[in-house]
């Protein structure tokens, strides 16, 4: 029989109408919490959200673009009105890239830094006061990016690594309220087939990348980071590998990934 560990927990997820946001809306679903799903595509996430019915989930789902401070107001309000509490926010909306800076646009970098970092600060600054209340859990999904930075994922490295100093200058200043701040740097994960990200200029490019872990195991881990109120979990043997050793000899991680962007490493891995 299913543990039910998160029974009575209210637990709001952006960006999970799909991919990995959705996986942890389900396990947390199945485990018993209340599950509020956000994303800014209608159809998709009332297909989410039907999907979740269907698993006997108690659900309800909010559009709202995490970019948009005032969105992000009125879904906080929305979430923490529709059981009286909030427990749990996991800021997990989010866009990838690939392309060298400087072939970048004006428009393409605002949009990175709207999603991935200020889209985790909105939902964040009006769940404070419910999260206190709830001695709850703010949780950010960073990435590998979030400790090793790569090329062609430059702003995506900036925002990623930018979640690292919001969670943990939070969790000093929210250390006497009892509020858990944890960041999950996720590794190579399954990704839908038709996934696009940020190429050059402002056009959207597909994604190809190594599945190293499945959504599910990602999902597992977040569960565990909150119940053990963990301040971080790195995800994928390669993404511990790369934290240590990113830890033991910085510099020779940069020759490498030097010497790897040389002889056009990525291309023959298979990442595009
Ligand atoms: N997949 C990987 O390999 C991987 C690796 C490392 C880190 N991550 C991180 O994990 C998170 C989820 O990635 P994923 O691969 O599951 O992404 P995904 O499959 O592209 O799903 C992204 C979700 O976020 C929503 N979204 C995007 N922009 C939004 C916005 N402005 N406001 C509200 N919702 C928004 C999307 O729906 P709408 O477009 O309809 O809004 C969708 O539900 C991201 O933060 C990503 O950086 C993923």
């Amino acid at each position: 029989m299913q543990n039910k560990d998160f029974s009575g927990k209210v637990a709001l997820i952006t960006g999970s109408s799909k991919g990995i946001g959705l996986e942890i809306a389900r396990e947390l679903g199945r485990r018993g919490a209340m599950i509020v799903l956000n994303a800014r595509g209608k159809e998709q996430l009332e297909s989410a959200h039907n999907k979740l019915v269907m698993e006997r989930c108690e659900v309800t789902s909010i559009p709202a673009d995490v970019s948009s401070p005032d969105e992000c107001k009125e879904m906080i309000t929305f979430a923490a009105n529709k059981w009286g509490r909030l427990d749990i926010i996991i800021n997990n909306a989010g866009i990838s890239m690939r392309s060298n800076m400087e072939d970048l646009n004006a428009e393409s970098c605002q949009k990175i830094v709207d999603i991935n970092l200020l889209g985790c600060i909105y939902p964040t600054l009006y769940s404070i006061p419910e999260i206190k209340k709830s001695r709850g859990s703010i949780v950010f999904i960073s990435s590998i990016a979030g400790i090793i930075s790569l090329p062609t994922a430059t702003l995506y490295c900036a925002t990623k690594k930018g979640l690292v100093g919001l969670a943990d200058s939070l969790r000093f200043e929210l250390a006497s309220d009892k509020v858990h701040t944890g960041v999950v740097f996720v590794g190579f994960t399954e990704n839908d087939p038709d996934k696009k990200v940020l190429g050059p200029g402002a056009v959207t490019v597909p994604h190809k990348r190594p599945n190293h872990m499945s959504r599910k195991e990602v999902a597992k881990e977040v569960a565990k980071l909150i119940k053990k109120r963990k301040n971080r979990v790195v995800l994928t043997p390669l993404g511990k590998f790369v934290s240590f050793a990113t830890w033991i000899s910085p510099k020779l991680v940069e020759k490498t990934i030097i010497a790897g962007r040389k002889y056009n490493l990525d291309n023959r891995l298979g990442i595009h």
